[in-house]
């Protein structure tokens, strides 16, 4: 069995990408034959500036293995590194209809919000479908907000074996934790880089703590009890806090008698506590940077060997050289 999962090196990694996709990452590494990549050609549909975009690439490198990806298990590699890719993505741009990428809420979202689009921008969808065919997976691990993009995939790789044979690609199942599947911002909405509402999994304890403190809250009293249903707080406290600990934050919600920032300082020191070993091993890894661009270079090789033989079943298959 194949897992693969990408995330995209274009800002710092936060605890909605960790929970989503990271952390069940680790834990299917264990599971089968895991491959896990920085996707940094699609990073460079919001981004423009390279020097910014080589240290982000490295950046996450250093949090998938501060977060335990372990190379020893699993395939770590950058997207670039195999080129294989986009004659992939171009031989799905053919049999992948106009609508379907306009039905893209992603794409859709981001043109809404002003971004211009540009072709690479529409055509993302195609990409992240070569990502995953071009490895056969079988599995895809990912948030919410990509399962239409694996939907996506699934259809595109049915079109292919429709029109040249069966077994021309493995089509792939996405995999999300329903727990996790949309982990909220301090605004409310998803986390997402793009919002401005992330907290990030590195950083200072000063600006972490700064930020959990400006969570969206109502305004109720201190002394007032407090409605739980639809509280951020709580939301994002269930990702680090045990049953009894959950159970206390609730209660002392009904109870009144706290205030907000009381329940912030509890959440900010789970999280403290939470990502203090990743915290840790990432000092470490920033200070040894051969290995992790060893890790990325060997990854490469591994990935290579893979994406060649189904590049070259699909050429084959589709009628080219
Ligand atoms: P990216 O870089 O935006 O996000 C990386 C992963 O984090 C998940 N995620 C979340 N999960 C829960 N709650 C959130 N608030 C949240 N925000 C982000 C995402 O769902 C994702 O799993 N297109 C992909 C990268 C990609 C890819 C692929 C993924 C490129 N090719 C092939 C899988 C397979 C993306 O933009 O992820």
């Amino acid at each position: 069995m194949r897992i693969l999962t990408g995330l995209q090196p274009s800002g710092k990694l936060h605890i909605g990408n960790y929970f989503g996709a990271v952390q069940p990452a680790v834990e299917l590494q264990d599971q089968g034959d895991a491959f896990y990549f920085l996707a940094d050609y699609h990073a460079m549909t919001s981004m423009t500036d390279a020097v910014t975009l080589r240290a982000n690439v490295q950046d996450l490198a250093i949090d998938f293995l501060a977060c335990g990806l372990d190379p020893e298990k699993a395939t770590i590699f950058r997207q670039s590194d195999i080129p294989e890719v986009n004659e992939l993505a171009w031989i799905l741009s053919t049999v992948c209809p106009m609508g379907l990428l306009e039905r893209c809420t992603s794409y859709k979202d981001k043109v809404a919000k002003g971004i211009s689009a540009n072709h690479a921008l529409f055509a993302y969808p195609a990409l992240m479908a070569a990502d995953i065919l071009l490895y056969d997976a079988n599995i895809v691990p990912v948030g919410k907000d990509q399962k239409q993009h694996v939907e996506v995939t699934r259809d595109l790789a049915q079109k292919i074996n429709d029109k040249f044979g069966e077994g021309t690609l493995t089509v792939p199942e996405v995999q999300i934790r329903e727990n996790t599947a949309v982990v909220p911002g301090i605004d409310g909405q998803k986390m997402s880089k793009s919002y401005g509402n992330t907290i990030p999994l590195s950083g200072g304890k000063k600006a972490i703590r700064k930020t959990i403190m400006r969570i969206v809250t109502d305004s109720t009293a201190v002394e007032d009890p407090k409605a739980t249903e639809g509280s951020n707080i709580i939301a994002l406290y269930k990702l680090f806090a045990d049953e009894a600990a959950l159970n206390q934050m609730i209660a002392e919600h009904e109870a009144g008698g706290f205030g907000y920032g009381h329940f912030k300082q509890t959440l900010f020191d789970a999280y403290w506590e939470h990502f203090s070993a990743i915290r840790e091993k990432r000092e470490e890894l920033e200070n040894n940077l051969d290995y992790v661009n060893g890790v990325i270079a060997k990854g490469a090789e591994r990935a290579r060997a893979e994406s060649t033989k189904v590049l070259d079943r699909v050429r084959k298959a589709v009628g080219l050289r």
